[in-house]
C-alpha cells in the first residue's frame, strides 16, 4: 500500500514518548509522504522545533495566533490541506480536549476545524490509561470515528510497568498506511443513511417513539463514508455523537426524516436503517396536556406516517440506484423480508432478528440476513461496526458490478 504523495499532519503532544515521533516522521517521508507538524506547548518540552522541522523538512506549526495573523484561517487551511490528522503521542490531556471539543490552542483547533480522518496514538502513565475519564473519553472519539493505534503494554517511563506505552513506530506506520492506502471504491458516490427513532409529539413533553439506538445505522454511514462516499446521514434523537467525515442532519418526527431525505437527493445510495415511527398524533396538542383527577384517560388519535423508504425505492428520475431497507423482525425472518422487498420496491432487505433473546436493540451485535431478489445470505453474528463495514463493501461491488442487484 503506497502513502507516496500523500500529506500527514502530525500532531505531537506532551509526553516521554514524543522523541519516537521524530523517528515516525523519517518513516513516513521515507515513503513518500509529506508531513505537516504541530508541537502543542506540551510537545515542546520534550522535543524541539528545530529537531522536528529538519526532519520534515518544513517549518513546524507552534503557535495558533502567528498562524492566523496571515491568511486569518491559517488552522483551517493546515488541517484541509493533509489527507490525514495523526496525533502521537495523543497526551491524556489532548484526548480529554478532543473529547470535549476545546479549541484553546492550535492542536486542538484543528482537531476541531478538521474534516479529515483522524487518528491517535496515546501515550501515559497506566494509571492515567486506565482512569475511567481517559476510556470514556477515547470510547466518545472512537464513536466519532477517530481511530486508534495502540497504547502497547510493558515499561514505561514513569518506571512503572503496564499498558500505557506509545505504540511501536511500525504498529502506527501501519495504520495510517491501512487508512490511507484503503480503497475508495464509493469515491464520487453520494449516499443517505436514515438512523435512529422518530419521535411524534403527542404535547410538548410526550411522544410516541420506537426503540432504537441508532448505532446501526450511525455505524453505516461512517462505513460508507470510509469507503469515500459523500455521506448525509439523517438522524432521529439518539445518544450519539455525529460520525466523522459525515454530514449529519438530526430531526424528530417522521415528515422531517422524510423531507430531509429528499433534500439529500440525488443520490446513488439510500440505506433506511431508521425506526421511523408508524404512526404520527393528530390530535397532538401544543400545551402540555393536563392530567385531571378523575377525567378519563384522554384519546390519542393517530394517522400513518409517509414510508420513508418507499417514497425513496419509487420509480423516478431521482430514485437512487440502490436502496436499502431493514426488517426488524421476530419469526420467520426470510419470508418477511422477500415479501418486504417486494412491498417496499428496495434493492434490498437487511434483515434482524430482534426477538428480546437476540439482543440487538441497544446492544453491540447484529444477526442478519442479505435478503435480495437474487436470494438470501445470512452473515455471522457480527459487531454492528462488522456489519456495518460489510454492508458497504457489498454496496461498492454491487454498484460497481451491478451483478447482485
Ligand atoms: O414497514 P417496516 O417498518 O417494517 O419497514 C422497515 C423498513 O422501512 C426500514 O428500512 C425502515 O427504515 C423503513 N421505514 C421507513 N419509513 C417508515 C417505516 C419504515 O423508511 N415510515
Amino acid at each position: 500500500m503506497s502513502i507516496a504523495g500523500k500529506r500527514v499532519l502530525l500532531i505531537i503532544s506532551g509526553g516521554i514518548a514524543a522523541y519516537k515521533s521524530l523517528d515516525l516522521i523519517r518513516r513516513l517521508r521515507e515513503r513518500g509522504a509529506s508531513v505537516g507538524c504541530v508541537l502543542t506547548r506540551g510537545g515542546a518540552q520534550f522535543v524541539t522545533p528545530l529537531s522536528v522541522s529538519a526532519l520534515a523538512g518544513e517549518a513546524v506549526h507552534d503557535d495558533l495566533f502567528a498562524l492566523t495573523d496571515d491568511s486569518g484561517m491559517g488552522h483551517i487551511q493546515l488541517s484541509r490541506q493533509a489527507d490525514l490528522v495523526v496525533v502521537a503521542p495523543a497526551s491524556a490531556d489532548l484526548l480529554a480536549k478532543m473529547a470535549a471539543g476545546l479549541a484553546d490552542d492550535l492542536a486542538s483547533t484543528l482537531l476541531l476545524a478538521s474534516d479529515k480522518p483522524v487518528l491517535v496514538a496515546p501515550a501515559m502513565n497506566s494509571q492515567m490509561w486506565r482512569h475511567a475519564a481517559t476510556q470514556a473519553n477515547l470510547a466518545t472519539l472512537r464513536g466519532r470515528g477517530v481511530r486508534q493505534v495502540g497504547p502497547a503494554a510493558g515499561d514505561l517511563a514513569c518506571g512503572e510497568v503496564g499498558e500505557g506505552r506509545l505504540a511501536g513506530v511500525p504498529a502506527i506506520l501501519s495504520a495510517i498506511e491501512t487508512i490511507l492506502g484503503a480503497p475508495q471504491p464509493l469515491a464520487g458516490r453520494r449516499a443517505l443513511v436514515t438512523s435512529g427513532p422518530t419521535f411524534e409529539p403527542i404535547d410538548p413533553v410526550r411522544y410516541i417513539g420506537n426503540r432504537s439506538s441508532g448505532k446501526q445505522g450511525h455505524a453505516i454511514a461512517a462505513a460508507l463514508a470510509r469507503l469515500g462516499a459523500e455521506v448525509t446521514l439523517i438522524s432521529g434523537p439518539v445518544a450519539l455523537a455525529d460520525p466523522a467525515g459525515v454530514r449529519t442532519v438530526r430531526v424528530e418526527t417522521a415528515r422531517e426524516m422524510l423531507a430531509a431525505a429528499k433534500a439529500a437527493l440525488p443520490a446513488d445510495i439510500a440505506v433506511c436503517a431508521a425506526a421511523v415511527a408508524d404512526w404520527q398524533v393528530v390530535n397532538a396538542l401544543p400545551q402540555k396536556r393536563k392530567k385531571e383527577a378523575g377525567a378519563p384517560p384522554p384519546v390519542i388519535e393517530l394517522a400513518a406516517n409517509p414510508d420513508i423508504l418507499a417514497t425513496l425505492a419509487a420509480p423516478g428520475p431521482l430514485r437512487p440506484a440502490l436502496v436499502v431497507g431493514f426488517a426488524a423482525e421476530t419469526e420467520n425472518l426470510r419470508e418477511h423480508a422477500a415479501a418486504k422487498l417486494a412491498r417496499k420496491g428496495c434493492d434490498l432487505i437487511v434483515a434482524n432478528d430482534v426477538s428480546p433473546a437476540s439482543g440487538t436493540f441497544g446492544g453491540d451485535h447484529n444477526s442478519v440476513v442479505l435478503v435480495s431478489a437474487t436470494g438470501a445470505e445470512p452473515w455471522p453474528r457480527l459487531d454492528k461496526d462488522e456489519v456495518a463495514a460489510r454492508l458497504a463493501a457489498w454496496i461498492a461491488a454491487a454498484l460497481t458490478e451491478g451483478d447482485k442487484i
